[in-house]
């Protein structure tokens, strides 16, 4: 397993797999890697001959008070887990190595920084995803979604994989990746696996590490309330508020959780739903003490 800091040499490596003719896999992460980021890995190596993952805590699509400084990371833990899975090559480049000098680091202002302070900015062009960037998630996140955007477009320009795999746990995110993908022509196919869970239902994520005892109890409160709703559906409910009601009051029930938003959208538009007909997606996002979590089934 090669692990690589440099953005040349990752060209090279990628380079001489495609001369060899290796199909490229690719598995784009913020490390702290747990058993939902090596489904994808595993998958990867399942239909490429060749499998790169990236570990990479993108300060672009965190906002000025998230948790950028505290994101758990365990490079040394990491690269066990996945020596284990045998992958080709491990991409671990640092922030001057993406976001050369004069680059507004943090999501919601992009170059600001550099234009306040009236430096050269040498590194200035960013992707805007549009609408669909601003709702659900994006709309406590302003920038967000801009930011992961940026840095795929990065990472896939650096590695030009074959194929890349992203989690249904991060819904909106893989409709943002597959619509990056189409209308700036990447010739990449984007793969989205199933979310991994843990024995009462909570969706693996690296911050779940945030969570105290109490809390992780709490939690599954999530999944509880999406498998609620999403039986209500198949039961006949098709209003898009009834069912929004009953889900929301029974997270209700769990006095540490604190609804951000549920939302009943149609899979490809992430247009909210008013009328319910399947292929639906049940989306929430919930706040369990200071940690916000995200979670989503598919109808
Ligand atoms: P990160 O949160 O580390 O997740 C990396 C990939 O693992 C994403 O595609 C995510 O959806 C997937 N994943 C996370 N938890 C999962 C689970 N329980 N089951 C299945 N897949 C899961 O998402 C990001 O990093 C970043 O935004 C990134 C795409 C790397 C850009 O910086």
């Amino acid at each position: 397993m090669q692990i690589i800091k440099n953005i040349k040499q990752m060209q090279v490596l990628s380079r001489k797999l495609r001369t060899q003719a290796k199909t490229i896999g690719f598995v784009p992460t913020m490390g702290a890697l747990h058993e939902g980021h090596l489904s994808l890995v595993r998958r990867s190596k399942k239909e490429n001959t060749a499998t790169i993952i990236s570990i990479f805590v993108n300060p672009a699509q965190f906002g000025p008070k998230e948790d950028f400084e505290k994101y758990p990371r365990d490079l040394k833990g990491d690269f066990k887990k996945l020596s284990g899975l045998k992958v080709d090559a491990v991409f671990i480049p640092d922030s001057k190595e993406m976001y050369p000098e004069g680059t507004c680091l943090l999501a919601s202002s992009p170059c600001e920084a550099g234009q306040r302070s009236g430096t050269a900015v040498r590194f200035s062009a960013s992707i805007n995803v549009g609408h669909i960037g601003e709702i659900l998630c994006g709309a406590s996140r302003p920038g967000h979604f801009n930011g992961v955007a940026t840095v795929v477009a990065k990472l896939f320009n650096i590695v030009i994989p074959d194929r890349a795999y992203f989690g249904q746990k991060d819904f909106q995110q893989t409709v943002i990746i597959k619509k990056l993908v189409t209308d700036l022509n990447f010739d990449i196919d984007i793969v989205v696996c199933p979310t991994v869970r843990e024995a009462d239902g909570l969706a693996m994520s690296s911050r779940n590490s945030y969570l105290n005892n109490k809390q992780r109890k709490s939690s599954a409160i999530l999944y509880g309330a999406l498998k609620y709703g999403e039986g209500l559906i198949r039961k006949g409910m098709d209003n898009r508020e009834a069912v929004r009601k009953e889900m929301q009051t029974l997270i209700k029930s769990e006095p540490l959780a604190k609804i951000e938003y549920i939302e009943i959208i149609r899979p490809e538009t992430l247009e909210k739903m008013k009328k319910i007909k399947p292929p639906a997606v049940i989306c929430i996002a919930v706040k369990i003490g200071p940690t916000r979590l995200i979670d989503n089934v598919i109808i």
